[in-house]
Parts: structure tokens; C-alpha cells; sequence
């Protein structure tokens, strides 16, 4: 069974973050005088809020072989280690997982995209997730900053069927990005899932060079960065990034745009006029 990202040891989704915490009153309040309606109705949010990504799991259709390998494996590596011989801090929650890789998968297949790009790999869950779906002809590039890992993700893409189709470069995003621009290429679906301060950076390389087709889908993660955006008053770097990444868009009369509650949020960017 995948270790799914929001059910991880540590949670690192609105939904994760809230219901460990209700999970955690529950538990401080129990052997307390409350009234006893009060007791059921904070039962009944717990209930609703700590179900759902279960449900989620169960009423989706599961992972492939493949994708549970590549899973259980990232899932077995010792980050802490991996982590600090690393250009960039690395950890087992940074893996997408089940229910959105199925939904990056549904993307591919929805849109008929041919050619993939995604900006921040890690072990390669999502990056197969896609490739899984493309066309036997279809090819998926993945960017990645550090070589340990791509090495990792690339010995995992050799012993899987959808491996093929996908391309590793390895380096900062921004300068791979320049160099696919350099040789023409062109995606029908990006990806991005890296460094948060970099998002905004990343999407104006997009909208600016010659990277994506036309019609092409946009589809950026953790834009809910953990209810940071809305319910922190002291957010984080990468919090205080991705609030200010979801204004940009929100105010860039070339984009609509929507923000969906999965995981730890996934806006679906398109551009609408040429300007
Ligand atoms: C959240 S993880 C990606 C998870 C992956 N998409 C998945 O679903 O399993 C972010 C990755 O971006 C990489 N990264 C961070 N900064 C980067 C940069 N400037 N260029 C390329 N990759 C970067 C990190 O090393 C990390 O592996």
C-alpha cells in the first residue's frame, strides 16, 4: 500500500495538518467535563475530517505495480541521510502519491498531451504517474536538481514499463528550461512541483519563451502550501512564496486559473489570450 503524501508520519496537507490536531484535542479534552452534545458534534468534525483522505484512497482507482514499487522504495530510504549529502533538503513527504498521481494521470490522458514537462521530480512518482499515460510515442521530461536523487528516480523508470518515455535533466530548473527553449521544444502539459520561490520564476519562463503548445495545461502543486496562504499570520518562506505566487496569477489578465483542494492544493493554468 502507498504511503500516501497527506497520510504520511508527518502531515503535510490542510486537511492532514487539521485533522491531526483535531485528533490531538480530542485527546486532551477526553476525561474533561464537556457537555455531552458538544463531545458528539467535535466527534462528528474529527470523524468527517480525518476519514476523508482514506475515502479519497478508497474510491480511487489504485496505483499501478510500477508506482507502488517506486512508493514502498522512496518510502524505505533513509532522508535524513540522503537529505544532508543533498543540494536541497529532501524528504519521504515530498512524494505526490496515490490520488494525485491518478489525477495527473487523468490530466495526460483528458488533455491527449504527447509531451510532458515537470519541474521538480524527486524519486519520480508523479513523472511516472504521467508517463504511465502517454502515448507509446510520448515523452516526458523531468527536471531535478539533485543527482542523488535523479539517480534514484532514473534506477527506478529502468525496471518500469512507462520508464522509457521519460527524460531526466539534471540542474537547476531555470537553466534547463532556457536549454529545452534553445532546442524548441514544446510541451502540451507542465508540471511544476519544485522549489516554491521559484514558481513564479518558472511560470513566467513558460508564458514568455516558446515552451508550451498551444492549448497547453499548466497544473502547479502545493498551492495551498499547507493553509499557509490564509491561516498562518507568520507563513514560512515558501508559504509567504506561494501566496504571493496565487496573486500574481490571479492578477495576470493572460491566465484563468483554478485552484483545487487536492492534497496540498493544484491550480490548473491556461492561457487565454496571446497578449
Ligand atoms: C516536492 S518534490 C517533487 C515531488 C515529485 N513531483 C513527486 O510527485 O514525487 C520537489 C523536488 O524539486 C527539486 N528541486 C528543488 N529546487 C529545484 C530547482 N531549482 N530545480 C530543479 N529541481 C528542484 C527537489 O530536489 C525535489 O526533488
Amino acid at each position: 500500500m502507498i504511503p500516501p503524501r497527506g497520510q504520511s508520519a508527518r502531515p503535510v496537507t490542510p486537511i492532514g495538518i487539521a485533522a491531526h490536531s483535531l485528533g490531538a484535542l480530542v485527546e486532551e479534552l477526553s476525561g474533561n467535563k464537556i457537555p455531552a452534545e458538544a463531545w458528539e458534534r467535535l466527534h462528528a468534525v474529527h470523524r468527517m475530517i480525518a476519514g476523508l483522505d482514506p475515502y479519497l484512497e478508497a474510491m480511487t482507482t489504485p496505483a499501478s505495480p510500477d508506482l507502488q514499487r517506486l512508493a514502498n522504495q522512496t518510502a524505505s530510504e533513509n532522508w535524513e541521510q540522503r537529505s544532508a549529502a543533498a543540494a536541497v533538503h529532501l524528504e519521504q513527504e515530498m512524494v505526490s502519491g496515490h490520488i494525485e498521481g491518478q489525477f495527473l494521470r487523468m490530466m495526460v490522458k483528458a488533455t491527449c498531451a504527447r509531451s510532458v514537462l515537470e519541474i521538480g521530480m524527486f524519486t519520480g512518482y508523479s513523472a511516472l504517474a504521467m508517463a504511465e499515460a502517454l502515448p507509446d510515442q510520448g515523452q516526458l521530461i523531468a527536471c531535478e536538481l539533485d543527482p542523488g536523487v535523479a539517480d534514484l528516480a532514473r534506477s527506478m523508470f529502468q525496471s518500469s514499463s512507462a520508464g522509457s518515455k521519460i527524460e531526466v535533466r539534471v540542474g537547476p530548473a531555470s537553466e534547463t528550461l532556457e536549454e529545452l527553449e534553445a532546442l524548441g521544444a514544446s510541451f502540451d502539459l507542465v508540471f511544476i512541483d519544485a522549489d516554491k520561490t521559484g514558481y513564479a520564476g518558472y511560470l513566467e519562463q513558460l508564458l514568455s519563451g516558446g515552451l508550451l503548445s498551444e492549448g497547453a495545461l499548466i497544473l502547479v502543486d502545493n498551492t495551498l502550501l499547507q493553509g499557509e496562504p490564509w491561516a498562518n499570520r507568520n507563513p514560512s518562506p515558501p508559504g509567504a512564496a506561494i501566496a504571493a505566487f496565487n496573486e500574481m496569477v490571479v492578477a495576470d489578465a493572460r491566465l484563468e486559473q483554478v485552484l483545487l483542494p487536492l492534497r496540498d492544493g493544484v491550480t490548473l493554468i491556461r492561457r487565454v489570450t496571446n497578449e
